[in-house]
């Protein structure tokens, strides 16, 4: 479709609103809204926590008594497909007809069953007239997560970790080795708090005793989870300080949960990856990030099972070691991070069907 630079404005301030649910609002998607008449925001919102308010209802609940009236001459822009079913709230497309909303523009589609084109039909048949498709690259990556869950039925899975300018990722003995500096340790905290689950190798559990939390951003901290084959990882380790909730994946009968810990039974085989997804979306986790180590991460790569890595590069190099895993695509993109270089990467492949 046409796109205008204005309708991209408005479009570019649903998606900023739609981040500041990140990390409240799983397993739904993060939707921003603005309403818009004659160039001016009468209202704006966003879908704050999962089983609150969606963005459309919160856009309208903003709008000033003076300007109610303008109401039914204004452009609703979502980020996402409105609803078109009864869930924990009644449907957005209800509310914009009620409204009399003349006209709505959204970035693209929302997969979840029931919706998935079924929004925009509804609106169009009630005569709104709907455009589709403003920003719809951008809109579609920021929705991948809830589309690649309700698709795929499995976690979003992101896949981050360290490696020393000249590629080494670990030290020869599995000791914990530090590369990064305070900017990617910090904005590592930010994407925890972003992100439903963590996980990690035993190996990596024993070298570096991680405690899996956010302790260097605003927000909550993730389930942690972690591989433990044998179930010998010992108690004293900081994942089994019972602060936040854990999950222990293992092949052995496991043991009864005890305050904030669980364990899953699991075969490790080849379907390790799969399994621990199926598992971890049955537990409602919608995104996951796989922090290492090296095993652990080639596993979920092998299994062509995740869609986007974030692999910081750090400043120094390192004599000698094991080196880091090799992605099998190229980054899409490289930020500075002071001494360090951030590259993301995206899975082609897994995000192919969901646009
Ligand atoms: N640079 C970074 O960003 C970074 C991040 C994290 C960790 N590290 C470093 O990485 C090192 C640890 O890495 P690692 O490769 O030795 O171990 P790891 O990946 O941490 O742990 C391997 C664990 O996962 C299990 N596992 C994973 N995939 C499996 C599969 N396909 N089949 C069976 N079991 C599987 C292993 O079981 P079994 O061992 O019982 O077979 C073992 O429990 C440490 O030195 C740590 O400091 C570096």
């Amino acid at each position: 479709m046409a796109q205008s630079p204005v309708s991209e404005r408005f479009m570019q301030r649903c998606f900023d609103l739609a981040r500041l649910g990140a990390g409240k609002v799983s397993p739904n998607p993060m939707v921003g809204a603005v309403l818009e008449y004659q160039g001016r925001i009468i209202g704006e919102g966003f879908h704050q926590s999962y089983g609150q308010a969606h963005a459309e209802v919160n856009a309208l609940a903003s709008v000033l008594p003076a300007d109610v009236s303008f109401i039914p001459h204004s452009t609703l822009y979502v980020s996402l497909e409105p609803c078109d079913i009864y869930g924990n709230t009644p449907p957005c497309t209800q509310l914009i007809i009620q409204k009399k909303i003349p006209r709505v523009v959204l970035s693209c589609f929302d997969h979840s069953p029931g919706v998935d084109g079924a929004g925009a039909e509804r609106l169009r048949n009630a005569g709104v007239e709907v455009i589709v498709g403003v920003l719809g690259e951008e809109g579609r990556r920021l929705s991948l997560p809830r589309n690649t869950f309700v698709r795929r039925q499995r976690p979003y899975v992101i896949l981050k970790y360290a490696q020393s300018k000249n590629g080494v990722f670990a030290p020869p003995d599995n000791r914990q080795l530090w590369l990064t500096n305070e900017y990617s340790r910090r904005l590592t905290h930010k994407w925890r708090s972003e992100t439903d689950a963590l996980l990690i190798g035993a190996n990596t559990a024993l070298a570096d005793d991680p405690k899996l939390t956010n302790r260097h951003y605003f927000g909550g901290s993730p389930l942690r989870v972690v591989l433990d084959r044998e179930g010998t990882l010992p108690r004293a380790l900081s994942v089994f300080d019972g602060q936040s909730p854990t999950l222990i994946f293992t092949e052995m009968n496991p043991p009864p949960p005890a305050k904030n810990l669980d364990y899953c039974p699991v075969p490790f085989d080849g379907q390790l990856a799969g399994n621990v997804l199926k598992e971890l979306a049955r537990r409602k986790i919608s995104t996951l990030m796989v922090e290492g180590g090296i095993r652990t991460l080639q596993h979920f790569i092998k299994a062509g099972l995740w869609d986007e890595a974030r692999v910081f590069i750090a400043g120094s190099y390192v004599a000698e070691g094991r080196m880091a895993p090799l992605l099998p695509e190229p980054p899409l993109e490289a930020r500075r991070l002071g001494s360090d270089e951030l590259l993301l990467f995206r899975n082609s492949l897994q995000s192919l069907n969901l646009h």
